[in-house]
């Protein structure tokens, strides 16, 4: 790839501000995507490019790389729902390319727009179906149910083909997820005991101690089974229990996800639903909503491999700490109860935030002249040994598209799949707990479902 332009559509947003711009400025400053880049940033608001980047500058949490983003960035005013603006847009972006040119279009807009927009993209020809130097990446909400999303997938087939297609989910941009894979498929010890006969339960937990911000319009529409285990959860536990794929190309990994996804079942009462306290009082909240911030699920893979192992899935807002982890817990050795051991039992964690890296528990003598057994832990910090800093998910994913590497984006059969089972959790969803101590749900999940949540 010699040169990239990089569109993004609704350019004004937190999205763009958070998350779009630092990546792209700082893969460009490293050197990852062509010296000839140009990043156009459309918008309604009234700016040219310079007020643009003092404007996004402001809304940012954290400051800008003005001086790099001055170099790549133009903005253009343009009304995205208005077919006739393309035809300028199309002006602009052909005085740029050559048929050497990569392409992206990023839709950081709601999904409401994403009709008009793909309908305008393909008519102005700014995207051609199945030249596979154009593509289009957006990301969630697909939708707001099995329905929509469906609507939504069917429409974008329409004006391009699957291959030009990147549907972003941040977490598997995150290191440590992409490290699932070389966990468990590149080390003998790991591989050999992936299997039900050894795996006592596996732990998926996202804790977050934040609240909804201003999100209240799309949360209370949404939920923690939208907003978070429809996407990043189902993903998590795909991979984990997912069969060895024939390689680690991507339609062979997400083929073998699909199978794991499809297999996932409940039993009833497998949930506990939560709203922590002060969610009806939040902006745009319904004053009676029962939209739950935290959920707790039981669930099993009946695959053979992993038929009768519960995992655990738990994630929610205004929690004790942010933890993102997954922990695979091991079955006691029969000495352990044979000999009176204690029954401390293997944990390995893959720990993605806010530590990226992975701990080993195993059970060691205590040092000197006692014979006592004690739990204790390996570690290793992925971040204490990256050369630089670690690079930001999105940083990962953005570089991925422009290199046309799919595995780390999500094809509509595994969305399609979430769905219907959240779909399948709704319908036995019951009113949220009220909370606003985390120790409370930790007793609660352990009454109701004999389980230790750390
Ligand atoms: C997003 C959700 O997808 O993930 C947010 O919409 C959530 O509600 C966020 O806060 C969590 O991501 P991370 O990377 O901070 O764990």
């Amino acid at each position: 790839m010699k040169k990239l332009i990089f569109t993004i559509f609704g350019s004004t947003g937190d999205l763009t501000s958070r998350k779009l711009l630092p990546a792209l400025s700082k893969l460009y400053k490293d050197n990852k995507i062509p010296k000839e880049t140009k990043i156009i940033c459309l918008g309604r608001k009234d700016l040219n490019t310079k007020s643009y980047l003092t404007y996004m500058n402001d809304e940012s949490s954290a400051p800008l790389d003005l001086k790099t983003l001055e170099q790549i960035v133009e903005y253009h005013k343009i009304q995205i729902t208005d077919k006739n603006d393309y035809n300028e847009l199309k002006k602009i972006i052909s005085k740029e390319t050559d048929n050497q040119t990569k392409q992206l279009y990023y839709l950081a807009i709601g999904p409401e727009l994403f009709f008009d927009v793909a309908q305008n993209i393909n008519h102005s020809g700014l995207i051609e179906k199945a030249n596979e130097n154009q593509l289009i990446i957006f990301e969630k909400p697909f939708g707001h149910d099995l329905k929509s999303a469906k609507k939504i997938n069917q429409m974008l087939w329409e004006f391009f083909d699957e291959k030009q297609i990147y549907r972003i989910d941040h977490y598997l941009g995150k290191e440590m997820i992409q490290n699932i894979m070389m966990v468990r498929f590149a080390n003998r010890i790991f591989e050999e005991v992936w299997y039900n006969r050894t795996i006592k339960n596996v732990k998926i937990i996202v804790k977050e101690t934040d609240g909804i911000f201003n999100r209240g319009g799309y949360y209370d529409q949404s939920g923690a089974l939208k907003d978070m285990v429809q996407s990043h959860l189902i993903q998590m536990l795909s991979m984990v229990s997912m069969e060895v794929p024939l390689s680690y190309h991507s339609e062979d990994v997400k083929n073998e996800k699909v199978k794991a996804i499809e297999n996932v079942s409940f039993d009833s009462n497998s949930f506990i639903f939560g709203q922590y306290e002060g969610y009806l009082n939040e902006d745009k909240v319904n004053k009676d909503s029962k939209t739950e911030t935290f959920v707790f699920i039981k669930a099993f893979v009946n695959t053979p491999r992993f038929k009768g192992v519960p995992f655990y899935l738990m994630t929610g807002k205004k929690l004790d700490q942010k933890e993102s982890v997954i922990i695979v817990e091991f079955e006691e050795t029969s000495e352990q109860r044979k000999w009176n051991l204690p029954l401390s039992t293997n944990k390995l964690y893959i720990k993605i935030a806010p530590d990226d890296g992975v701990g080993l528990k195993f059970n060691s003598k205590v040092p000197g002249l006692t014979g006592d057994v004690q739990e204790v832990e390996l570690e290793y910090c992925a971040a204490c040994n990256a050369v630089g800093n670690l690079s930001e998910a999105y940083e990962k994913l953005l570089l991925e598209a422009t290199e046309s590497h799919k595995t780390l984006f999500t094809r509509w059969d595994e969305i399609e799949l979430s769905w219907k089972l959240i779909e399948h959790i709704k319908e036995k969803q019951t009113d949220p707990i009220i909370y606003n101590d985390y120790k409370a749900l930790q007793v609660l999940i352990k009454e109701k479902m004999d389980v230790k949540m750390p």
